[in-house]
């Protein structure tokens, strides 16, 4: 029997060191190994040196594979044909310098894509006709004739799959075909993820991309309006969080809110339903804190997903906030046009609540207060029914309104806080015994407005409506 696979103790007709190295493995640590026509078992005793947690090698030689068990107990050879593969799925499957012995060539191609896990990879190692057409060319070898395939052939076997040309493999003498390797895994559909803010042109895009290759185009939007009105194969408890506070203005808020409830793989399996688990693009804006959890529940349904992403084009867009707090800003200016100029400030502290919400259970109040000394606050606190709260939170915010109107040399005397305060749920829970306090005791009065939205009665005059009112923001 000749020698075919090379060792440091028996030279073969293979340079099967080099084959090694031009297969590509990849990292085969703790997985299922298979080589198909092993030989004398070079490539399953690398398997097992590399950390494969299996094996396995078949050949109908006898003889080949008496060896193989000799040369590597740790791994299990069966003396057997191709006809009859073992049991998968294997992670890595090798095909090498065997192909064109097969009777039905496309055929075992397919055989040993269906042997393996999901993920897995099949190395096929093959000689390639030169040639342009799509055809099997039968070859004089010198010892025998065989087809091989050319790359047109191959593209065709191969169709359906993904796979790539890793590049040439080592020659051995006399071969009148080039050799090659190729790596051959299932197609995963894809997943387009169009996931940028609003007014990034997703919609343009996609539709101008996806439906002309066949591809739907699935509106992460129009699925959450469905939700929210109760749409079938949703469970209660994502109907509920998407309905909560609906708006189909605030979709982005409705994506948060699935996510932060741990429904996001529910709302992805939603939208891959859509395109019945084929590739599909999905236009939907997503907080990108989220990306990931959309690509991990993506992954976890067979997808492979592919995030687009692009500069918008045009002026920046400004957070809602930030447009809003501007606009304000703005608009009290407006009011102090040609008002009276103040006195210059007294050398006390000074200043406004001119903003009080509930965000959830945290109450935000934003205002402006100066010391003494002008300078900007550093703190304030609040008082409810006799008792003090310190700030969770407290920011320094620019007043260009108070400035103007108070002809002042600086603008930072406004602030944002923070404040939990338990057992208020309302606005309207605060009333008259809320206190917003400066660290010297100083009280901060509330504008009047504020003052009447937490339910301070006019009828009991309070600190708060006894306290002289604002215009534009400042004392009058
Ligand atoms: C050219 S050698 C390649 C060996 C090894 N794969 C390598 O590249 O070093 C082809 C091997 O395929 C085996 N073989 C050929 N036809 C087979 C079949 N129908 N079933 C199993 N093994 C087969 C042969 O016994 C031989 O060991």
């Amino acid at each position: 029997m000749a020698q075919y696979q090379s060792f440091p103790d028996a030279t073969g007709d293979s340079r099967t060191l080099e084959k090694l190295k031009a297969l590509k493995l990849p990292d085969l640590a703790g997985r299922d190994f298979l080589d198909v026509g092993c030989n004398e078992g070079f490539f399953c005793g690398f398997a097992k040196f590399a950390g494969a947690q299996r094996s396995v090698g078949i050949d109908r030689s006898a003889a080949f594979i008496a060896r193989a068990r000799q040369r590597f107990p740790a791994c299990d050879f069966l003396e057997r044909d191709w006809n009859r593969l073992p049991e998968g799925p294997f992670d890595v499957v090798l095909l090498a310098s065997a192909l064109h012995y097969a009777d039905d060539q496309a055929a075992l191609v397919h055989r040993l894509v269906d042997l393996l896990a999901p993920d897995g990879l099949l190395i096929l190692e093959l000689g390639i006709v030169s040639a342009p057409e799509n055809a099997w060319i039968e070859v004089e070898r010198g010892i025998d004739r065989r087809s091989f395939p050319t790359m047109e052939k191959l593209r065709e076997v191969l169709d359906g799959y993904a796979w790539k040309w890793m590049g040439k493999s080592v020659s051995q003498d006399g071969d009148p075909v080039a050799r090659h390797v190729v790596h051959v895994s299932r197609r995963r559909p894809l997943a387009y993820l169009l996931m940028q803010p609003p007014a990034y042109g997703k919609t343009t895009i996609s539709g101008e991309l996806f439906p002309a290759a066949g591809i739907p185009v699935v509106s992460g939007d129009r699925v959450i309006a469905d939700i929210a009105r109760g749409m079938a194969g949703a469970s209660r408890s994502l109907v509920e969080v998407v309905s909560r506070r609906y708006s189909p203005f605030r979709i982005d808020e409705a994506v948060r809110r699935v996510f932060d409830a741990g429904a996001g793989p529910e709302l992805v399996r939603l939208w891959a339903n859509e395109a019945g688990g084929r590739d599909f693009a999905l236009d939907a804006y997503i907080p990108p804190e989220q990306h990931g959890q959309v690509e991990t529940a993506l992954v976890g349904l067979g997808y492979l997903p592919v995030q687009l992403s692009w500069n918008r084009a045009g002026p920046v867009l400004l957070p809602a906030e930030k447009i809003e707090e501007c606009a304000d800003a703005f608009y009290r200016t407006m009011g102090m046009e040609g008002a009276p100029r103040p006195a210059p400030p007294r050398p006390a502290t000074r200043g406004f609540v001119d903003r009080v919400a509930l965000e959830g259970d945290v109450l935000r109040i934003r205002g402006w207060v100066f010391d003494a000394a002008a300078g900007p606050p550093s703190a304030v606190a609040v008082k409810f029914r006799g008792q003090r709260y310190e700030m969770d939170t407290f920011e320094a915010q620019s007043r260009p309104d108070v400035q103007k109107y108070l002809d002042l040399g600086h603008a930072d005397f406004g602030f944002s806080a923070t404040v939990r305060i338990p057992g208020v749920a309302r606005l309207e829970d605060l009333g008259s015994e809320f206190e917003v306090i400066m660290p010297g005791g100083w009280r901060v009065p509330l504008a009047k407005a504020v003052a009447a939205r937490i339910g301070c009665h006019p009828c009991r005059p309070c600190f708060h409506c006894r306290a002289p009112q604002i215009a534009g923001g400042v004392w009058r």
